[in-house]
């Protein structure tokens, strides 16, 4: 059942980003001596500002970018390299089982959003930048975007209305993990119905909130100790989610707009169901 359950999500989560052709490989955990790339129970931890000090990170490049949408959608160009570059040195050394695995993208800002693996291998290539070809001698980004430091991550070409692909800056931590790692307490392995409404959070509210704190750290925790549906009523929750400036000015949360109302209940039945599963390791 647990499998069903993960192959059920997995089908839900890669359903609007693309198919995905992986080859099953072992998975081995093994313990490896690369500084930057741990390898703890089936995971890979690649430190980029580590792997930068000792000189590992893949030959950097100018790379042109035909829109960007951290730069009003316009033409940039960026020193860098592929994404793919560093996790083959990764693999490498280490195997795990690619149709399972999750891209996890750590931001010192609390940010972590997810996209999987197979996405990275996809025609749209995602780039780790380090700065814009445009800064001046000396710096690395251009005025008022000095928080792009120290890497940011920039997809070839840039699809506005596809929330798969995900532009985090203030990059730190790039981690590949398998979906049961990644979710692992805030995933409802007990439950197929709450698939679905957990499928839709995690795309689109855990890289800023955790469940049993397992998600991003940009907004609050909603599930330990307390969940947010037994102090804020599932109408407020919706419409906070809405538009939240209509609750707070200056809210740090954005309007999500691109969901339904039928999207919302199922995200707030699983917030519901989540409330009866309040661990934390
Ligand atoms: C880009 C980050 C981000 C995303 C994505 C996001 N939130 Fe938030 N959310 C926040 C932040 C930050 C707050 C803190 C309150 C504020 O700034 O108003 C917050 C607050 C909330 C609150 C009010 C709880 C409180 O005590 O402040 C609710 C409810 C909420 N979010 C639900 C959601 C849901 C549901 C989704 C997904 C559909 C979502 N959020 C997606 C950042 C985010």
């Amino acid at each position: 059942m647990r499998t069903l359950n993960f192959l059920l999500f997995f089908g839900l989560f890669m359903s609007g980003c693309m198919s995905i052709d992986s080859k099953q490989q072992t998975n081995e955990t093994k313990e490896i001596a690369i500084a930057g790339i741990d390898t703890i129970n089936h995971q890979i931890i690649i430190d980029l500002p580590v792997l930068a000090a000792q000189g590992k990170l893949p030959p950097e490049d100018t790379i042109h970018f035909k829109r960007d949408p951290h730069f009003n959608n316009l033409e940039k160009d960026f020193i860098g390299f592929p994404l793919t570059d560093l996790l083959k040195t990764a693999f490498e050394r280490f195997h795990i089982d690619t149709a399972q695995a999750i891209v996890l993208f750590e931001c010192s800002d609390g940010y972590t959003p997810t996209a999987p693996l197979a996405l990275m291998y996809g025609k749209n290539k995602p780039y780790v930048v380090s700065a814009d070809a445009a800064a001046a001698t000396g710096g690395k980004w251009v005025p008022g975007f000095e928080k792009f430091a120290p890497y940011y991550l920039v997809w070839g070409d840039y699809l506005p209305a596809d929330h798969c692909y995900v532009y985090p800056y203030s990059l730190l931590k790039i981690k590949v993990l398998s979906i049961q790692k990644a979710f692992k307490n805030a995933y409802p392995s007990d439950n197929p119905d709450m698939v679905r409404g957990f499928s839709l959070f995690s795309q689109n509210c855990m890289k800023c909130h955790a469940i049993n704190a397992v998600g991003g750290g940009m907004g609050p925790e909603l599930n330990y100790p307390k969940n947010i549906t037994e102090y804020w009523s599932d109408a407020n929750i919706i419409a906070f989610a809405k538009n939240p400036p209509a609750f707070r000015i200056n809210s740090k949360m954005p309007s999500v707009t691109d969901l339904n109302d039928e999207a919302f209940a199922e995200i707030v039945k699983y917030l519901k169901y989540i409330s009866k599963h309040k661990v934390i390791e």
